[in-house]
């Protein structure tokens, strides 16, 4: 097969998907072989980027895949859904295999219906409402970290991150409180892992062998799959339970659990099914998402104590002595972190590539696209492109002082270091665009927030790679592999802060 050279020509106006440029492949297997390991296969087809452009072809799992990375095209397609576009159909069919299926995996009038109870239940007054659950689970996750500081050792510090959101969003979407932080029951967590990262394998395998024989990993996922299931079946039993003793929770839900419960019970506007399915995409979404967003986080404060210091500073001046901010108008005030973890997620967007196909024959950058066609997007392409390689937190500042985006107003915010255009919002694709986008950002910012200002008002950070260096491995999500850390507890940082005034020789006076 030919290598078409970046920018070749199609044929006039409209492009077939063979005219696109890409990377040469072998009969049979296509480009299959070069994306191999599977977790780094986000760095290769990025580097293919590099050298064909935003929009090129290659051939892997039996499907021709088209690659893209334009900021403009990439939202057009996002804000097509669910007519023109949809999540891809293996996708679908193995979390209906497993009994999983929710709002992120089906479509049609079910995601209409699911969706629009999952956005009411994560909306930004019920977490106000709520905000209780996320100061309890600070407050566990910081006594988790300084028992870490205290004893010295290095630690896999994302795995705490992940019992920490774990535990947010069973609390809030299902009532509860699981606190694996404190129990240390990582046994769910490993389910929750094994399942996520087999169902992402399964939606790209190009064919269901396990239909016809199981390998072990299958059989481990059908174990955590059976596992899961039983978990899931009595956070429903306990929540019916609630609802026979106290039946104005049917008029009134606390949580998305008791709200399907109670729409089922008016007119049976979900099926048992239905209700496991969404238990265990929240779960699922809910969970690494946030948790690996901040173990990147943590990763680059590692290696940027001026940043590092602007944090603790501000953490200082909104928390007090506190574990936490008092309540949600605080958290809006954490200007800075929020600026800290856009950045953090610009330049490691967990879901960095996304699948997608066309539901029937379409155009797209000027290309035919036929039903069928694997899409992949390249988030990270745009995100990095829209402010390069850089890690500086500042751009994400207002030149006011102002904060970051859609936030509210707030006093004594850090200013950037000079004058410069924020990135525009449309590159940045983290929580996805258009009528799918990610219903739990506000959740996952509230967290991430209250979570990183403890972080960095309480503990110094050294990273440990004497097991060698961090790398990026993705499954489900794009997660630090080998992250381990040294913390120290640090003494308090006196005075708020500007981001003129952060300066990495605090942190040596007061670690
Ligand atoms: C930093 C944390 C998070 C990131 C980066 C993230 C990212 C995403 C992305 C990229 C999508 C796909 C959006 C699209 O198709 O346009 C998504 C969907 C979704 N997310 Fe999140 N998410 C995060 C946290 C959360 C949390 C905390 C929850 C809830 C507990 C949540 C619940 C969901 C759900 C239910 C969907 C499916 C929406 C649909 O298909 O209609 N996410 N998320």
């Amino acid at each position: 097969m030919s290598e078409p050279e970046p920018g070749q020509g199609g044929r006039g106006a409209v492009r077939e998907v063979c005219d696109l440029p890409g990377p040469r492949g072998v009969p049979l297997i296509g480009n299959g072989l070069q994306l191999l390991p599977m977790r780094r296969r986000h760095l290769r087809i990025e580097a293919w980027c590099e050298r064909y452009g935003p929009v090129f072809q290659f051939r892997a799992a039996g499907r021709r895949w088209v690659a893209l990375a334009d900021q403009g095209e990439i939202n057009e397609l996002l804000r097509d859904r669910p007519d023109r576009f949809r999540r891809l159909r293996e996708m679908e069919r193995a979390f209906e295999e497993v009994g999983f299926s929710g709002v992120f995996s089906v479509e049609g009038e079910a995601w209409k219906r699911q969706r629009s109870l999952v956005v009411r239940a994560l909306n930004a007054n019920n977490l106000h409402r709520r905000f209780d659950v996320i100061q309890t689970a600070t407050r566990r996750l910081q006594r988790r970290l300084r028992e870490q500081a205290r004893s010295g050792e290095s630690f896999a510090v994302t795995r705490l991150l992940t019992s920490f959101s774990v535990d947010v969003a069973s609390a809030l979407a299902f009532g509860h409180d699981l606190n694996t932080l404190e129990r240390g029951e990582v046994q769910l967590q490993a389910h929750i892992e094994r399942v996520s990262s087999m169902l992402s394998f399964r939606s790209l395998f190009p064919f269901a062998y396990w239909r016809l024989f199981e390998l072990p990993a299958d059989r481990a996922y059908r174990r955590s799959v059976v596992a899961l299931r039983a978990a899931i079946a009595d956070f429903i039993e306990q929540a019916r339970a609630q609802m026979r003793q106290r039946p104005q929770l049917s008029e009134a839900p606390e949580n998305l659990l008791q709200a399907m419960l109670a729409a089922q019970q008016q007119d049976n506007a979900f099926t048992d099914a239905e209700i496991v399915g969404n238990v265990y995409t929240l779960l699922l979404a809910g969970e690494d998402t946030t948790a690996h967003t901040l173990a990147w986080t943590i990763w680059f404060l590692a290696q940027r104590p001026e940043v590092h210091v602007g944090l603790a500073q501000e953490a200082e001046a909104v928390l007090g002595q506190a574990p936490f901010p008092a309540d949600h108008e605080a958290v809006s005030r954490l200007v800075y972190c929020e600026a800290v973890l856009r950045e953090s997620m610009r330049l490691k967007p967990v879901a960095t590539l996304d699948p997608y196909e066309p539901v029937s024959d379409t155009t797209l950058c000027g290309t035919r696209i036929p039903a069928g066609t694997r899409i992949v997007l390249l988030k990270r392409h745009v995100s990095r492109s829209a402010g390069g390689p850089e890690f500086d937190p500042d751009r994400w500042l207002e030149p006011d002082g102002g904060g970051a985006q859609d936030l509210g107003a707030g006093q004594d915010r850090p200013a950037p270091k000079d004058q410069r255009a924020a990135p525009d919002p449309k590159s940045f694709l983290n929580f996805g665009a258009g009528p799918r986008f990610c219903p739990g950002r506000n959740l996952a910012f509230l967290e991430a927030k209250c979570a990183l200002s403890m972080i960095a008002r309480d503990f110094q950070i050294e990273l440990d790679d004497s097991a060698g260096p961090v790398e990026e491995s993705f499954g489900f999500t794009m997660v630090p592999k080998g992250l381990r850390v040294r913390l120290t507890e640090r003494s308090t940082v006196p005075g708020a802060c500007t981001a003129r005034q952060r300066d990495p020789a605090l942190l040596d006076s007061t670690g």
